[in-house]
């Protein structure tokens, strides 16, 4: 339709999310920081460092989050400086995220809050940190303590961040820390994460019954790069089984994924309140006999692709709303934890936007709960193994001087946000380009 404006519905929470080792800076009590020591493991031998300054002051951030009228952000609570050495509970950290908290709620903000983002404190590294079953009792411990002192600041909570992401990265590519390549040490990880979070959650209700309580998921989809080719597509198939749904199904289902396990998954099917669903791309899988190490298959990208920035992948915002579609078929709300594109210069971001969010408004024609949407991420951040290489952010951030500049993209989301809605103004005024594609004669 010409001139349409797509309306959001009210009450939706229009956020951004960030995570406590990419913002906070000075987290040395965790395993990123040691890794990130050591030369070679983070590109540019790049370092988190003073990251955004969070740990001295988020009013910079709070208050740029409050200008362009969100009304959400997600943040993670680093258990590093919560629980610094084992079984010691660090009240002024504690009062440091109450202050946090209470900062967002004070300029109408609402907390999402994520216990475990990536990052994990030394001292449970030496005990093998998410690759020991003991992690389900530490993990327990840990959620125990941040309910008592800080349940009450915050409604929303999300137990933890990208395992798929975690235990690939971690122990396959064995691109973040540990720095592994052994599946079956990636199952266990797996494994001891679904576990921990059935445990987390009850807990988070016993403490807090009203507490809203899920994960955060990214689905990232593997589509055969010759859709006739049986190999392709079962290539493709494992990849969908291994990545997306080992987690998901005893969680969803209360069954273990033949991936993780046999059978049923006792006490679970019944401990997620909401999905969150993290999206960004997309690749394509060609079957290949030689490539034992990597699921007999390569990765590749479509060739009439528009590519991300530094080789992150595909611009697939059609993604979005296939992995709505699947998240949704167990009726639970979702809320969009993370979506964004790692641009320098802007000049994808703002069309990357709109299209994603075009998606979304589509899935919530077919009455999909979709609840809210943090864009990743406010301020450009450590990006992990990228460093400061991969900037996600609305707003352009120096590294060293931290010094801050509203990106084009920050006032065409404040737009949206303030009229909960993607106007053709909004439109021609920002991405003309796109008028034909969202909004066709
Ligand atoms: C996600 C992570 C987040 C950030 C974005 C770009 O996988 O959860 O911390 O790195 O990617």
């Amino acid at each position: 339709m010409p001139n349409a404006t797509y309306h959001f519905p009210p009450d939706f929470l229009w956020g951004v999310a960030t995570a406590s080792h990419q913002v906070e800076g000075n987290n040395t009590n965790n395993q990123w920081w040691a890794w990130e020591q050591d030369e070679g493991h983070i590109n540019f031998g790049h370092k988190s460092g003073k990251a955004c300054g969070w740990w001295e002051n988020t009013d910079i951030d709070f208050d740029i989050a409050a200008r362009m009228g969100l009304n959400a952000m997600r943040l993670s609570l680093e258990w590093s400086r919560i629980e610094p050495k084992e079984g010691y509970l660090d009240l002024d950290a504690i009062e440091r995220y109450r202050q946090m908290l209470q900062g967002l709620k004070q300029r109408g903000i609402e907390p999402m809050v994520t216990l475990h983002h990536f990052s994990n404190p030394l001292w449970l590294e030496e005990y093998g940190s998410w690759e020991n079953p003991d992690i389900v009792m530490f993990f327990n411990r840990y959620t125990e303590q941040v309910m008592k002192h800080l349940g009450d600041e915050a409604t929303l909570w999300c137990t933890l961040n990208e395992p798929n992401v975690y235990a690939s990265q971690g122990y396959v590519e064995g691109i973040f820390p540990p720095g592994r390549s052994d599946i079956k040490a990636a199952r266990q990880v797996l494994r001891n994460m679904v576990q921990a979070h059935v445990e987390s959650y009850k807990i988070i209700h016993r403490i807090k019954p009203e507490a809203q309580v899920g994960f955060a998921h990214n689905y990232r989809f593997f589509d055969p790069a010759r859709p006739n080719n049986l190999m392709d597509r079962v290539a493709s198939w494992a990849y969908e089984q291994a990545f997306n749904r080992a987690f998901l199904k005893p969680l969803l289902n209360g069954w273990w994924h033949l991936f993780l396990g046999i059978g049923p998954a006792p006490g679970m099917g019944k401990a997620v309140d909401w999905i969150g669903l993290n999206y960004y791309t997309r690749d394509l899988v060609r079957f290949d006999r030689t490539a034992k190490d990597d699921l007999y298959s390569q990765r590749l990208h479509a060739e009439d692709a528009e590519l991300l920035d530094g080789g992150y992948g595909e611009l697939y915002p059609e993604g979005l709303f296939r992995a709505l579609k699947i998240l949704s078929r167990k009726g639970l709300p979702i809320y969009i934890t993370e979506n964004g594109t790692p641009d320098s210069d802007d000049d994808q971001r703002p069309r990357a936007l709109v299209l994603h969010l075009h998606q979304m408004w589509k899935a919530l024609q077919e009455n999909i709960q979709i609840r809210g949407y943090y864009h990743w991420t406010l301020t450009d951040n450590f990006e992990w193994a990228e460093g400061w290489g991969m900037p996600f952010g609305l707003i352009e951030m120096d590294p060293e001087t931290k010094e801050r500049k509203t990106r084009p993209s920050a006032d065409l989301y404040s737009a949206i946000v303030r009229g909960n809605a993607i106007t053709p103004e909004l439109i021609d005024a920002y991405i003309p380009e796109v008028r034909p594609v969202i909004m066709p004669e």
